[in-house]
């Protein structure tokens, strides 16, 4: 069975958003929620407000639920007194109402009376257990019923636990788990109908765990997040920032439900505290991010802005302070050196893990068929780096042990079977893991997943330097990736795209196509700031105008090489990071893919070919006649505004994906879908014709400047947006040229280079390279 309809009933934080998703996949979907009751009583006539309303605040959003603003028309808000019957014809109902477990049985009722035979209903509960949802319910319900658990927000959290019911159709859960994945992205997994499914189940325990030891241990919240988050792998936000961004008002509510169905002797008991602080905090408004603030602030009193953070000893609010702890330095060793290291960083990171890691490694089997599942819930529901068994084999399975019997407490069953060995191991550069019987098997990928982190553990590259390396991933196609710091591109990147163009020669031997791909959080931020920043500070001219020349002949041959080229972005890709994807012939895009070409934002303009490439695409796709100036506009305002597209839906709008270049929802399915792409271009490869331009010259200038010395007035643009500007109006327009010449591609890179140079030795250039460095934000000056 194919899902091609689905409904969501409940219009609230989780169904709006899982609504937006699934019509991100391109699925039309109904969202119904309640008639309220004051339109009831004839005070309104809009008898679908809750979700219509739902819909309108979801496209003032951000981050944004809907890839696409357009994506919002495929949602069909609705009530489920009036819209009911509706239903009858779609493939997939997901349940997101209140939760209360007797409004969820009357609305299953309800449902089971109008839909289709074999249609699947799924429950998106964080806490009652599925073997209460079907009760009371026939055969045939339960046959069709799940649970499908998202994360908030549905968009981009990948999580997705799906358990089944001892009656729940196999076809069913392979039905949803395939579109899950393929087409909603999401990780899929399999959980156990027990309370928390998996990934709050450990969640909980680790934030309550982390709260106890730092109040304790008389650590201050700066401290506390400063070891649980990045020396973990886990996001910065630590603990206490994470409970700022969920709500602390969240917790005793998450507890509670917990307690009340977690086995007897489950050791989330023993741990379990909920400070007068904290329920004081609640009380005031003190609930995080969507408060008055939380354990962090932002006082604005004063007219200042000033980061605060609380004392938990006192509850009073002081300036927040950078934790030093010589731990977390530590930590850069490996987290056997921060967890024995004797600071107070050191013992907190100690007493957390032990505890933490003990209570994942005692819930397998209990909760999930092996650890993979606990580690990957964790990876994608939570963002950690690591799953807590990868954690622990970091520490050593032995460490572990050990550290638990000298502190008297019980070793897990689990991790008794990993002594001596460890719960991952590579054998014939096969990732493998512990199964609860002792022995190992392979970490089994879905069919289409093809993984770059698999390939590097099983190979060496084919060649390599100090900022990318380049693999082979079968069938004759290369892989070329970033290695440097943030992926930041740099001379030693031109010099392997070089060498793999040398490499691949023809593309009809040996090798037949190149992707460029990573696993990176961002494909590429762009430039090495840093680097350029010194040899501007030094004066090194020469040096500079040389690897502005040396990135646009680089990305130009990779255009023209003999073979195709396809990138695979995900994540950012700005600058640099984006110009290498305008001269691929083509994208396979992940769909949370962030393009822009930002140089305006450190004072220079794209200098690696963007220009030209955007000038060139706006021009030969232009739809409407209407002279040459409406591309140079558009061109102009996307890069002088340095727009950046926050999906790559909307990199499309912006040009900087073509409608031939592809999106893949799954991030896993990425690599295998852009080398399919690659494969099937090789076949009868042509390269692209170079294109000749007809450009305006001075006039278009003038026209753009006009416009912009309209903001200047305005105080819209800064002096030096002005002066930035002209210097990208010069380039755009064919500099002196004139609407009777035709200018080919190297002249617009000579313009680009020209501009750039004379850019860059502007000191209110290099103020805003210096404060981009610093800050990590643009300087408008
Ligand atoms: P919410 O309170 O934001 O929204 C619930 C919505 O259900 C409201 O719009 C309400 O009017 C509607 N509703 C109530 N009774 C209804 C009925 N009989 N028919 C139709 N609509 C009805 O709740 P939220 O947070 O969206 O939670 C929904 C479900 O998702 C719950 O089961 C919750 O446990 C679960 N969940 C929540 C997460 C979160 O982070 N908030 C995360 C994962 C799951």
């Amino acid at each position: 069975m194919e899902i091609r309809s689905a409904a969501v009933i409940g219009a609230g934080v989780m169904g709006s958003g899982i609504a937006a998703h699934i019509a991100n996949a391109g699925i039309p979907v109904f969202l119904l929620d309640i008639v309220p009751q004051d339109v009831k009583d004839g005070r309104g006539n809009d008898r679908s407000v809750v979700a219509r309303t739902a819909i309108d605040r979801m496209l003032k959003t951000e981050p944004a639920p809907f890839m696409h603003k357009r994506n919002a028309r495929l949602v069909t808000p609705g009530n489920i007194e009036d819209d009911l019957e509706k239903l009858a014809g779609v493939d997939w109902i997901v349940e997101a109402v209140v939760e209360n477990p007797a409004v969820k049985a009357d609305l299953y009722a309800r449902l089971d009376a109008v839909r289709k035979p074999g249609s699947i209903v799924s429950s998106n509960t964080s806490t009652i257990p599925l073997k209460n949802l079907v009760e009371g319910r026939g055969d045939g319900f339960a046959r069709d019923f799940m649970i499908t658990h998202f994360f908030n927000p549905p968009r981009y959290m990948r999580l997705l636990e799906v358990v089944a019911g001892p009656d729940t159709r196999p076809g069913a859960v392979e039905a949803l788990s395939r579109f899950a994945d393929t087409r909603l992205g999401k990780g899929v997994v399999r959980c156990k109908d027990r309370p928390g499914f998996i990934a709050n189940r450990i969640g909980t325990y680790w934030i309550q765990a982390a709260i106890n030891q730092a109040m304790d241990l008389g650590l201050t919240v700066e401290e506390a997040d400063a070891v649980v988050g990045r020396p973990m792998g886990i996001p910065k936000t630590g603990v206490f920032g994470l409970v700022d961004l969920v709500g602390l008002d969240l917790m005793p509510y998450v507890s509670r439900s917990l307690l009340n169905t977690l086995p007897a002797d489950d050791p989330y008991r023993a741990i379990h505290r909920e400070p007068e602080l904290f329920t004081r905090m609640i009380a005031e408004g003190y609930t995080g991010r969507k408060g008055k603030g939380g354990f962090y602030r932002l006082n604005k009193s004063g007219g200042g802005r000033v980061k605060e953070a609380i004392d938990l000893a006192t509850g009073q609010y002081r300036p927040s302070e950078k934790a030093s702890l010589e731990s977390v330095g530590a930590a850069k060793q490996g987290l056997r050196a921060l967890v024995e290291h004797p600071d107070r960083g050191g013992i907190y990171a100690r007493r957390v893990l032990v505890d933490l890691l003990a209570y994942a490694a005692s819930l397998v089997p209990e909760i999930a068929d092996d650890m993979t599942a606990v580690d990957q819930a964790m990876r994608l529901g939570y963002n950690w780096r690591f799953g807590p068994f990868e954690l622990i084999d970091q520490l050593g399975a032995d460490w572990l042990a050990g550290a638990l019997r000298d502190e008297g407490k019980p070793v897990p069953a689990l991790l008794e079977k990993a002594a001596g060995k460890g719960f991952y191991r590579t054998e014939g550069g096969r990732l493998e893991f512990l199964t609860v019987d002792g022995s190992y098997a392979e970490v089994a990928r879905p069919e289409g997943v093809l993984l770059l982190s698999d390939i590097k553990r099983g190979s060496k590259p084919i060649k390599r330097n100090g900022s990318a390396a380049l693999w082979d991933i079968g069938d004759g196609v290369a892989c070329l990736e970033f290695t440097g710091k943030m992926n930041a591109l740099d001379g030693d990147v031109m010099a392997l795209i070089q060498k793999a163009i040398g490499m691949i020669g023809d593309g009809k031997g040996e090798w037949k196509a190149l992707v460029v791909h990573n696993e990176g959080d961002n494909f590429s931020v762009g430039v090495n700031l840093g680097l350029a920043l010194f040899a501007v500070n030094i004066a090194l001219w020469p040096q500079v105008e040389q690897s502005v020349q040396e990135g646009q002949e680089t990305y130009k041959a990779l255009k023209y090489a003999p073979f195709p080229v396809v990138a695979a972005p995900s994540g950012m890709a700005l600058g640099g990071g984006c110009e290498i994807l305008l001269h691929c012939d083509a994208v396979q895009a992940h769909a949370e893919t962030y393009m822009g070409l930002v140089e305006v934002g450190v004072g220079v303009i794209p200098g690696w070919g963007g220009c030209k490439e955007m000038l060139t695409r706006a021009t030969l796709n232009r739809k409407r006649p209407g002279g040459p100036m409406p591309p140079i506009a558009q061109v102009f305002e996307t890069i002088s505004l340095a727009k950046v597209a926050k999906s790559a839906d909307e990199a499309r709008d912006l040009m900087f994906l073509r409608p031939t270049d592809g999106i893949t929802m799954n991030r896993d399915r990425l690599l295998a879908d852009a080398k399919a792409k690659a494969l099937e271009l090789a076949e009868n490869y042509v390269p692209p014709e170079p294109a000749t331009l007809r450009l305006p010259g001075p006039t278009a200038r003038a026209a753009l400047r006009m416009a912009v010395d309209g903001f200047h007035q305005q105080g819209k643009a800064t002096d030096h947006d002005v002066v930035v500007s002209g210097a990208l109006a010069e380039v755009l327009s064919g500099g002196d040229t004139d609407i009777t010449a035709e200018m080919d591609e190297d002249r617009l890179l000579e313009l680009e280079r020209e501009s750039f140079m004379k850019l860059v030795r502007s000191r209110a250039t290099v103020a805003r390279i210096e404060h981009m460095l610093t800050t990590g934000k643009p300087l408008r000056n």
